[in-house]
């Protein structure tokens, strides 16, 4: 009998695994033929240190709202509730100059679901434009809806636009010679670890409005920024309102990588062709999401009160430790570094004669320390290696001195 249904046939274009799934099977094997092994994990970047007092207490506050006739709550709005919308507005807006509205600000349960469906509200024969090497869900997500064309070995995808980020470049993407509608940015970057300055935002917020393209700005590592030039949002520059959606998450901000709650911006000025982006992603968003349950927003709403705000700061404070540990102790061991200052990501050279994937497993069966490969995000992300710096630190100073041993040999 003849086979009528069909699947989506894009998803045959994709690399077999997620990344970090790929990273999670050989993880399991070695520890699977190792259990005596002491595995030290820095290569998702998953937050270690407990939630601030003061959040997890709003949460506990508001399980217990939940379980009193007077005070329980079924449906909330799908865009989030406005005291979490206010205090967004507020605290991580307005109080650096921004005027975004809370009706610009969609709360969702994360930006790696964001950043993979903002695509649902453009055409697929938009041209996308991404960094290379690049957190892969922008690209896996373009492929999934049919916008990638096919798979070209050592090349890529045929028809995504990418911009290879480089030490020569200092790692920043340069603007593209050909068009691109869709643009996706994400700083601080990951995997790189490197900031960018008002001065090269700005390039890109006039390409954009030049060429009438639309950045997604992934601003998910912005708390980790340290050199004032560097624009928290993009909103920052003149013109971003009118071309570029911002993803922010409290996932490394504020450690909830297991909570789940982010946001994303949607000005009312960006509209194409007499379209406003605000309503279409409102129109997506109450179809497909009832909104982020009660007790995490009220938990997320906490994290701006005086006591949550100055936990979160110190968690922050903590990784960046880390990150200045990873970069010392490794440049100290003869290695090259980037990254780690203004972001959780340390970008490191492999030595040579390693590809990115041998350095992962040489690593991994002699010292038992996880990374993530660099041509895991894309093929200039070959000959180098990402490290994180959310783990303990204990398990950080460890996993430095493993690597250090292991390559002195
Ligand atoms: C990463 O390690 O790149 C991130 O933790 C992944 C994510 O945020 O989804």
């Amino acid at each position: 009998m003849q086979n009528l249904l069909k699947i989506n046939e894009n998803f045959a274009k994709l690399p077999a695994n997620y990344l970090f799934v790929e990273i999670d099977n050989r993880v399991k094997k070695f520890a699977g033929l190792h259990p005596e092994a002491e595995i030290l994990r820095l290569g998702i970047g998953d937050v270690t240190r407990p939630l601030p007092a003061a959040v997890a207490g709003a949460m506990v506050k508001a399980a217990e709202e939940m379980g009193r006739q007077e005070t329980f709550r079924g449906y909330g709005p799908e865009a989030g509730y406005p005291f979490l919308r206010e205090a967004i507005s507020e605290h991580d807006f307005r109080s650096r100059g921004v005027d975004i509205q809370p009706d610009e600000i969609f709360v969702s349960d994360g930006a790696k679901s964001d950043t993979s469906s903002i695509g649902e509200i453009f055409a697929v024969d938009n041209t996308v434009a991404v960094c290379d090497p690049v957190y892969p869900v922008y690209c896996d997500s373009n492929v999934m809806a049919g916008r990638a064309g096919d798979y070209i070995e050592g090349k890529g995808y045929s028809k995504i636009v990418y911009m290879p980020c480089l030490k020569e470049n200092r790692f920043l993407p340069e603007i593209p010679r050909c068009h691109a509608d869709m643009i996706y940015l994400c700083f601080p970057n990951n995997p790189t670890g490197m900031g960018i300055g008002r001065a090269d935002l700005k390039k890109w917020v006039d390409y954009a409005l030049e060429n009438q393209s639309v950045i997604f700005y992934d601003a998910a590592y912005e708390a980790f920024i340290t050199d004032p030039d560097m624009p928290h949002s993009i909103y920052e520059i003149p013109g971003a309102k009118k071309c570029a959606v911002e993803f922010r998450s409290f996932s490394k901000t504020a450690g909830f990588t297991g909570v789940r709650c982010a946001f994303t911006v949607i000005p009312k000025e960006l509209v194409f062709g007499g379209v406003s982006l605000n309503g279409l992603w409102k129109r997506r968003q109450s179809t497909k999401m009832n909104g982020v349950s009660y007790l995490v927003q009220r938990g997320a709403e906490a994290v701006y009160s005086e006591a949550g705000w100055r936990g979160v700061q110190k968690n922050i404070a903590y990784y960046q430790a880390n990150a200045q540990i990873i970069r010392e102790g490794l440049s100290k061991a003869g290695f090259e570094v980037y990254g780690g200052v203004n972001s959780p990501y340390i970008w490191m050279k492999v030595p040579d004669g390693f590809t990115s994937w041998q350095f992962f497993d040489r690593l991994l069966e002699r010292a038992a320390v996880v990374g993530t490969p660099g041509s895991g995000f894309g093929p200039c992300g070959e000959g180098y290696f990402r490290l994180t710096s959310f783990n303990t630190r204990e398990n950080t100073q460890k996993a430095v001195e493993r690597i250090g041993k292991v390559f002195a040999e």
